[in-house]
């Protein structure tokens, strides 16, 4: 299904919210890279700056306008009022980080404290954009307005060249390679481990040589009942010798590549329990190992209707 603007939007948003984030620990504490801060510059200059907010200010804010959205007070002036001071710190970001790319490494900290400013407005007006203007224009806007916008937003990519957005990723993901950190490592491990036991789903995880290395909800009621005795062991060993071969076969697969999951639904105690395995795999596509799930789907399948927040 073709994405609607607002998805094309949001996912601009989120990619550079994450060149965002990897610039900002790569530049914490070390001097900046001359050659990063040339990438830096190329992504924000060239994608966040004028292909992002060309999109919106030629295709997307008039049509709000037109729609009655007033472009003096409210939203709309606020993300116009952004978009300007965006400009204006980028112009101070390339400024100096075009002589820091060249050598100046005195001007680092200057650069790098215009960038935490550029970085954390940015941050702050995709929020604003994602959560109140954009729904604004959801509800707003007709049909074909909405196509207008997405073909708008196909014109000012095409005018960049004819594979900028995979262009652009590209570049996002060569900043953030290596340094994007997944969002739980700022949580500590006990957070970690609550937020596990907490899943109302009962989790296994084997390595990939195959042995048992984790599971969730120690110290809670489980659906299946495991101890520490488990752990190192082979997955082999845990099941009844009939069934081997069925594990056999799907860890082969998971490591084949040749399947995504596998799912088995049982009757037990007048509880059914949906049990389902899946392959791990690290940023790079590697085998991490097998994760095995554990729910008792009585109460959902027994679900109709809705029960919403708002009701
Ligand atoms: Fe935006």
């Amino acid at each position: 299904m073709q994405e609607t603007w607002s998805e094309l939007l949001m996912a601009d948003h989120e990619q550079t919210e994450k060149v965002i984030d990897a610039l900002e620990t790569l530049w914490r504490d070390k001097l900046p890279d001359p050659a990063m801060v040339a990438k830096a510059l190329r992504y924000f200059s060239e994608f966040a700056d004028a292909c992002h907010n060309r999109k919106e200010e030629e295709h997307l804010f008039p049509r709000l306008e037109a729609a009655g959205i007033p472009s003096h007070g409210g939203p709309l002036a606020v993300m116009l009022a952004e978009h300007e001071r965006s400009s204006e710190l980028l112009a101070a970001f390339r400024e100096l980080g075009g002589r820091v790319a060249a050598g100046e490494s005195a001007l680092a900290a200057q650069m790098v404290g215009v960038f935490l400013e550029y970085g954390a407005l940015l941050k702050n007006h995709y929020w604003k954009e994602n959560d109140i203007l954009y729904p604004m224009g959801r509800r707003v806007l007709a049909p074909q307005d909405d196509a207008a916008i997405v073909a708008g937003i196909g014109q000012v990519e095409a005018a960049l060249g004819a594979d900028t957005r995979s262009r652009y990723q590209a570049l996002a993901q060569e900043i953030t390679q290596g340094t994007l950190e997944d969002l739980s490592a700022a949580l500590d491990a006990p957070v970690l481990a609550a937020i596990l036991n907490t899943l109302p789903i009962e989790l296994s995880f084997v390595d990939a040589d195959d042995n048992v290395r984790y599971f969730s909800h120690e110290n809670h009621a489980k659906i299946f009942p495991r101890t520490r005795g488990v752990i190192g062991m082979n997955v082999r060993n845990c099941h009844p010798p009939k069934s081997v071969h069925m594990v056999e076969q799907i860890l082969a697969d998971f490591k084949a590549g040749r399947s995504q999951h596998a799912d088995f639904w049982i009757d037990m105690a007048g509880r059914k329990l949906h049990i389902r395995y899946f392959p791990v795999h690290g940023t790079q596509g590697e085998y991490l190992g097998c994760l095995e799930t554990v729910q008792d789907i009585t109460a959902i399948q027994q679900l109709s209707g809705q029960k919403r927040l708002l009701d």
